[in-house]
C-alpha cells in the first residue's frame, strides 16, 4: 500500500489531529460490529428492544443479562494493531484527540489514557436512579443488582437509544472536530448521530478528512483520502510510512 506524499507530509508537520473510531476498529479483535450484514449484533436483535431506557424499564433482567454477556465477551479480547497504531500516533502528534463510539475499552487497554468515550463504557456500572457508580456487582444474579446508596437498579454506563450523550464529552468532541487540521474517521458506518456529524463539521471548517473503512459510507464522497480495507492493517502501515 502506498500513501500520497502530501498526506505523509501533512501528518509529519504535525497537525492538530482528531480520530473518530467505531466498531470496525475492534472487529479484528474479534468483537462484532453493529451493522455489518449477518454478523452484526443488530442483525440478531432489534436495538430498540435491548438498548433503550424503555426496554430496561420493561425487562431490566433481559437487558442486564445481555450486557453481562457483552461484558464477558469484551473481557476476553485484546487490542489489535489498529488500536496500537492509534496509540502510537498519539505519542507522535502532541495535539491528538481520540473520540470513540466504542464502549469496549480497547483503546485504553492499548495505552490511550485520555480519550473521549461518546457512548460510555460497558465495564462501568451505575445506578439507573441516582447515578452512583458501583465498585463491584454480580453479573450472574437472579435479579438485577441494586445500588448500595439508594436501592435503585444498576445499569451499564452506556448511552442508549433516545438518551443524551455525556455533555462534557460531546462538547469536547465538537470543539476538537471544529478546530482540527486533519480528521480521521475509522471503522464507523457514520450513521449514528451526533457522532456522524463530527466528520462533516471538520470538513466544513476546512479540515482534511481521511476515511479508513472496509466499505464506502455516507462520508466517503466528502473525504480527501479514502482507504478501503482493515484498520488493523492500514493504520500500522500509515504510522510506518509517516514516522517509521
Ligand atoms: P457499525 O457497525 O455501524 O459500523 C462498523 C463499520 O466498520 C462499518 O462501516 C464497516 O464497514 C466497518 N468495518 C468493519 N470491519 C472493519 C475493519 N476491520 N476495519 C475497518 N472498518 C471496518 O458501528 P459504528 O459506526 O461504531 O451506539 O456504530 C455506531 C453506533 O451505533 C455504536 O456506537 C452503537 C450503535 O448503535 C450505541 O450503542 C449508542
Amino acid at each position: 500500500m502506498t500513501f500520497d506524499p502530501e498526506l505523509i507530509s501533512l501528518l509529519r508537520v504535525p497537525p492538530k489531529l482528531v480520530a473518530l473510531t467505531g466498531a470496525g476498529v475492534s472487529q479484528e479483535s474479534g468483537l462484532r460490529t453493529f451493522r455489518d450484514a449477518q454478523t452484526g449484533l443488530w442483525a440478531q436483535y432489534k436495538p430498540e428492544e435491548l438498548a433503550s431506557p424503555e426496554a430496561f424499564r420493561r425487562d431490566p433482567k433481559l437487558i442486564w443479562d445481555w450486557y453481562a454477556w457483552r461484558r464477558e465477551a469484551v473481557k476476553g479480547v485484546r487490542p489489535n494493531p489498529g488500536h496500537y497504531a492509534l496509540a502510537e500516533m498519539a505519542q507522535r502528534v502532541p495535539e491528538f484527540t481520540l473520540i470513540t463510539q466504542n464502549v469496549d475499552g480497547l483503546h485504553r487497554m492499548a495505552g490511550h489514557q485520555k480519550l473521549i468515550e461518546l457512548h460510555g463504557n460497558i465495564q462501568r456500572v451505575r445506578c439507573a436512579d441516582c447515578y452512583t457508580f458501583a465498585e463491584a456487582w454480580g453479573d450472574d444474579t437472579e435479579s438485577v443488582p441494586r445500588c448500595s446508596v439508594c436501592g435503585g437498579l444498576l445499569r451499564p454506563d452506556v448511552v442508549w437509544f433516545g438518551e443524551a450523550l455525556p455533555r462534557d464529552q460531546l462538547e469536547a468532541a465538537i470543539e476538537a472536530a471544529r478546530s482540527c487540521d486533519v480528521f480521521f474517521s475509522i471503522g464507523t458506518s457514520g450513521v449514528v448521530q451526533p457522532a456522524a456529524s463530527l466528520a462533516f463539521a471538520a470538513h466544513n471548517r476546512g479540515a482534511v478528512v481521511v476515511e479508513i473503512n472496509a466499505e464506502p459510507t455516507p462520508l466517503t464522497p466528502k473525504a480527501n483520502y479514502v482507504f478501503h480495507g482493515k484498520s488493523g492493517e492500514i493504520l500500522p502501515r500509515l504510522v510506518e510510512a509517516v514516522w517509521g
